[in-house]
């Protein structure tokens, strides 16, 4: 039987920030969503999460996750005080208790399952997770024989000089007999630098204490500040790009770019520099995006070029091209070999194959049939100040330089719109339209004498 507790209660002080600390965003996701990720593959039969500093905004941000239990501590005196808030939820639990500290969020699973499976052979009444770090400052120092015996954890505020000097730090990640940890939690005191009560001076109660060194000293990095939350970020993007790089994805200037973990590549793809990812986004096989581009919740299909363009909530159909310095925002949808050229922005609107609109144009709220050609500098004039109206151009339609199309107004197929024509009334098929002063050349002018 397995529990799992992850420590979400602190403020997070050293953040400086008015958000939570575990709420911090981590390569699109909050820090306490990563450390719930690394322990899913556990299968727990209980999950309890210790909220307090702001518990009902750290609720919210995972109402999408079922079967969590949420525990309140109020007020936070310390990770031993938060773990004490266990008593009562777990009476009678009989298993093991795995403690996360939710500032901890680079675990990978396989870490954990090892701890657990190494927790379980040996029959310790705790095993917790140790990494030996070059500068070990923050963390907490453990001191163990070379049997893997832990005799105690000394915090580092509360460490001799000589202590100080101890490598092996503390991970904060603990497996506990939990029956053992609930019959010491009671004795815990305050007698700390920071008068709080630890979870780390349970170790020394509770015998055998074994500790697990982790080989990648990266994945315990925790997060107390801005700096460290920074090297997390980067130790992250590191293996989602290794990640995609041994799939097939070539990236010229692999540092500049950022992924998200919702981000899939087909094969072949090339990223050149400074391309962003962020949510759910695919890009299909062939592709080549970049230089200086981001993509958010968007959808490219095969053998698509992007450059120096923003997508949100976009889809691009195979063999179409976009930018450079174009925007392509929420609703936008682009059928197969559609191509979208300079300053251009397109909002809520289809775009069925073919359709070209290669200069200075905005389309919004538009249905564009397949083939049609926008002219330099077309605008759908959507709005009338207090709503939005949408425009319809059929099939195989051209639309002439610096056309405005006052919507609502539909233009049938292979209608042709000459250049400056602001149009507001519909447009039968095949027929041309105009809607501009007549040139007037007056050969007798005479300027001012
Ligand atoms: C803790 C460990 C330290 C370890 C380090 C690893 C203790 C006393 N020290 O120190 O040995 O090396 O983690 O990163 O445990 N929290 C609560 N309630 C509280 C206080 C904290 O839920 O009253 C939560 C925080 O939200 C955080 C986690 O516990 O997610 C750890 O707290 P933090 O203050 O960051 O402890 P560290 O000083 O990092
Ligand atoms: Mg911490």
């Amino acid at each position: 039987m397995l529990a799992v507790a992850v420590l979400a209660a602190g403020k997070g002080t050293r953040m400086k920030s008015s958000l939570p600390k575990v709420l911090q965003p981590l390569a699109g996701a909050t820090l306490v969503e990563r450390v719930l990720r690394s322990c899913g593959q556990l299968s727990p039969e209980r999950c309890l999460l210790i909220v307090g500093h702001q518990a009902e905004r750290v609720e919210r941000s995972l109402a999408h996750h079922s079967g969590l239990d949420f525990v309140v501590q109020q007020p936070q005196l310390g990770t031993g005080h938060a773990v004490q808030q266990l008593l009562e939820p777990l009476a009678g639990f009989a298993g093991d208790l795995l403690v996360l500290n939710g500032d901890v969020p680079l675990l990978r699973g396989e870490t954990l399952e090892h701890l657990l499976e190494q927790h379980r052979a040996s029959g310790a009444a705790v095993t917790l997770l140790s990494a030996r770090l070059a500068d070990p400052s923050g963390y907490g120092r453990v001191f163990a024989n070379d049997q893997g015996q832990v005799s105690g954890i000394v915090e580092h505020r509360d460490c001799s000089a000589e202590q100080r000097a101890h490598t092996l730090v503390n991970a904060g990640i603990y497996c506990f007999n939990w029956p053992k940890l609930a019959a010491v939690l009671p004795q815990l005191r305050s007698d700390n630098d920071q008068g709080e009560l630890y979870l780390t001076d349970t170790v020394a109660m509770l015998q055998p204490a074994m500790h697990l060194e982790v080989g990648d000293a990266a994945e315990i990095n925790g997060i107390n500040d801005r700096i460290q939350l920074s090297q997390c970020e980067a130790v992250l993007q590191e293996r989602l790009r290794r990640h995609w790089m041994a799939e097939g994805v070539t990236f010229i200037d692999p540092p500049s770019c950022t992924l998200s973990d919702d981000t899939r590549f087909g094969q072949d793809v090339v990223v050149e520099p400074q391309c962003h990812f962020r949510g759910s986004n695919v890009v299909g096989s062939g592709c080549r995006i970049g230089p200086g581009c981001l993509m958010e919740n968007s959808k490219l299909g095969d053998n698509v070029q992007v450059v120096h363009s923003v997508l949100r909530d976009a889809q691009v159909g195979a063999n179409s091209s976009v930018g450079p310095f174009a925007q392509l925002r929420p609703g936008t949808q682009l059928a197969a070999g559609c191509h979208v050229g300079n300053f251009v922005e397109i909002k809520n609107s289809t775009l069925a194959a073919g359709v070209k609109v290669n200069h200075l144009s905005y389309i919004g709220d538009a249905d564009l049939g397949a083939g049609v050609n926008v002219g330099a500098g077309t605008i759908t004039a959507n709005y009338d100040g207090v709503h939005k109206h949408r425009t319809v151009v059929g099939a195989g339609s051209k639309t002439g330089a610096n056309s405005v199309l006052v919507a609502p107004i539909t233009l049938g197929d292979n209608v042709t719109v000459g250049a400056g024509s602001t149009l507001t009334k519909d447009v039968p098929s095949g027929a041309l339209a105009l809607g501009r002063a007549r040139q007037l050349v007056r050969e007798d002018w005479r300027g001012p004498t």
